[in-house]
């Protein structure tokens, strides 16, 4: 299943040391502006080799646009988006061609289908996630033009480390996505610690989309908060996803959890700005957990395909920490949940109008109980 979507349909082709890597999406509105430097900045941000905190893989990600535009301006017709590969290195796959590497996804490949690509991990590879990114340029540009609606990724953990403080205007300005500038000097030295010791470690990263209007999302089986954790748990690497203060819902009393409605807003957003699986006007907060990068040079028990008993050790470029690269993956996902499911509720309920009383989104200020905390406490 390589094709994600409803009327805003995106498919990705390709494999980490291929020729090339693409999508194709299809059933975008005609008239946005696209071209490929509008690709630029985002596939930048997921690019490798930008810190010494990512792998070291040098990919140029210049995005050929193969259809669906002219002169500048989408046509409805089919995008085709085309990325070469220019950096693969597949003499470091040669030695582990054969072997099992225990938490990726060598063994179940093999057995789902008989053959692999071993090549830097072949279609199991993130770097499938750079069209994931570009379709959400896209989707991105749409859903801010058409409706206001700015999405931001962060991140929220790594290992046992939380932000002290959350300043997304910092965000972009360090090669953690870290919302605590004075953290980053310690977030240095604490990746710097890891990747000599040869070791990997987990992170979570936070999404928010502001300017979601209430009514996205189709009950009951295309719910937003739905499709938004499978969209997030289709990232490699993913083990959780919540909504809004997700898992400690457990430990909360309903007089605490519900937001309290009120006409200037909402007195809270423990819900994450998704009641009955539709978009409630408010922020809208999904919490991605990624787990520790499975390739490592520490040596690990495995098995061949022959059955053989062998010691892994895995060479190459490796991310210590997946998580750091995966905000802007993030990000698209939430951006293709949304223009699909704004495209869904335009064809549906387009002709409703506008609804009132309709409760304004509340601003998020530091300190107050909207602002994001790290463990899923908001
Ligand atoms: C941005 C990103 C970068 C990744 N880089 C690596 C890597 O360098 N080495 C690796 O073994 N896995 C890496 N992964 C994770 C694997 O792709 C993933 O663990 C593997 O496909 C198995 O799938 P699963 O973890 O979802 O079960 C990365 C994941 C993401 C999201």
């Amino acid at each position: 299943m390589n094709t994600f979507g409803q009327l805003f349909r995106v498919t990705t082709f390709g494999e980490s040391h291929g020729p090339a890597i693409g999508c194709v999406v299809d059933g975008c509105p005609p008239g946005i502006a696209i071209a490929p430097e509008d690709f630029r900045h985002d596939l930048d941000r997921r690019a490798t080799g930008k810190s010494r905190h990512t792998s070291a893989r040098h990919e140029a990600d210049e995005v050929e646009i193969l259809s669906g535009v002219y002169e500048g301006v989408s046509t409805g017709t089919p995008i085709a988006l085309l990325v070469r590969n220019v950096d693969a290195r597949s003499k470091d796959y040669a030695q582990i061609a054969e072997q099992f590497r225990p938490g990726h996804a060598d063994y179940t490949y093999w057995h789902k289908y008989g053959i692999r690509d071993p090549r830097g991990g072949g279609r199991a590879s993130a770097r499938e996630t750079t069209m994931r990114v570009a379709a959400g340029v896209i989707a991105k540009k749409w859903l801010a033009e058409k409706h206001g609606v700015r999405v931001q990724g962060y991140l929220a953990q790594i290992g046992e480390v939380v932000p002290h403080g959350y300043d997304l205007s910092v965000v972009e300005d360090n090669p953690f996505f870290w919302p605590d500038a004075a953290q980053v000097p310690a977030l240095e030295s604490y990746m710097d610690a890891l990747r000599k010791s040869g070791d990997s470690v987990g992170a979570r990263v936070d999404v928010v989309a502001d300017g979601v209007p209430p009514g996205w999302g189709e009950p009951v089986y295309g719910k937003l908060d739905g499709e938004l954790a499978a969209a997030l748990m289709s990232i490699n690497a993913v083990k959780g996803v919540e909504i809004g203060d997700g898992f400690a819902v457990v430990a909360q009393k309903g007089s605490e959890h519900r937001d309290h409605i009120a006409p200037d807003g909402f007195a809270s957003n423990h819900a994450g700005g998704i009641l009955g699986g539709i978009s409630s006007g408010q922020q809208l907060r999904c919490s991605v957990a990624f787990k520790p990068t499975s390739s490592l040079r520490l040596p690990v028990d495995s098995l061949d395909i022959h059955g053989n008993t062998v010691e892994v050790v895995t060479t190459g470029r490796h991310d210590p920490c997946v998580g750091i690269r995966a905000t802007p993956i993030c990000e698209a996902m939430v951006a293709l949940v949304l223009i699909d499911q704004a495209l869904r509720h335009r064809a549906q309920c387009g002709d409703v109008g506008t609804v009132s009383p309709r409760v304004p989104s509340v601003a998020v200020e530091a300190g107050s109980e909207l602002e994001p905390q790290a463990g899923g406490k908001r």
